[in-house]
């Protein structure tokens, strides 16, 4: 298997400063040399629809057309009142239409978050996991990666600059790479 394993990194903030799509970019640079992470920007996902299933929005097929030819996809989730952001479960349920017809059917998938509170996302990400129990995804049970206190841990132009967190995410990437590859065996066999 000579090919990268190609990852979807998808963050769940629209912010200029989110410590999410932050983190993200860390993991981007993190990435090691057999996969590559391409970010997919959420922003334009117009509010769900559902007499705009067929033909869906150009953007939303774009997105899905990204999840189905990714190997594996890498959530960075904000937390929101306990749950995930709802842009983030809005895009998550575009992808899913039309019934039958889910880009995320079978996609091996990772999740960290960052938080401005002490849980570090901990919360969002529970959720997060129990939504991808209905769409047949495949979550990787650990590194959790749950950063708290994230103002402390990005610099004004949102680099990581925590050494602790870095490895974490790193650790992840390095997991989630194996864990596509390990699906992507399984598939051809
Ligand atoms: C928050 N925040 C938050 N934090 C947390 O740890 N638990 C929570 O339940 C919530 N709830 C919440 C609701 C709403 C509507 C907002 C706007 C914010 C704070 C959150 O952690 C903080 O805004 C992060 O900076 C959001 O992530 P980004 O945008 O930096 O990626």
């Amino acid at each position: 298997m000579n090919d990268k394993i190609k990852i979807l990194g998808l963050a769940g903030s629209l912010r200029n400063g989110s410590y999410n799509r932050a983190a993200l970019h860390a993991a981007v640079k993190l990435c090691p040399d057999t996969a590559s992470i391409e970010v997919f920007d959420l922003n334009g996902i117009p509010p769900f629809n559902q007499d705009q299933e067929d033909p869906l929005p150009q953007i939303v097929a774009n997105l899905k057309e990204k999840i189905r030819s990714s190997d594996s996809i890498l959530f960075a989730t904000p937390e929101y009142n306990y749950s995930v952001p709802g842009i983030l479960k809005n895009a998550i349920d575009y992808a899913s239409r039309p019934y039958g017809d889910s880009a995320w059917e079978g996609k091996p998938a990772a999740i960290m978050g960052a938080s401005i509170g002490m849980l570090g996302t901990a919360r969002a990400q529970y959720h997060l996991r129990q939504i991808f129990v209905f769409l047949n995804m495949f979550a990787l049970n650990r590194p959790e990666v749950m950063i708290p206190n994230a103002a402390d841990k990005f610099d004004e132009e949102g680099n990581l600059t925590d050494t602790f967190t870095r490895d974490r995410i790193k650790e992840l990437v390095e997991a989630l790479v194996n864990w596509a590859i390990k699906h992507k065996k399984l598939l051809q066999q």
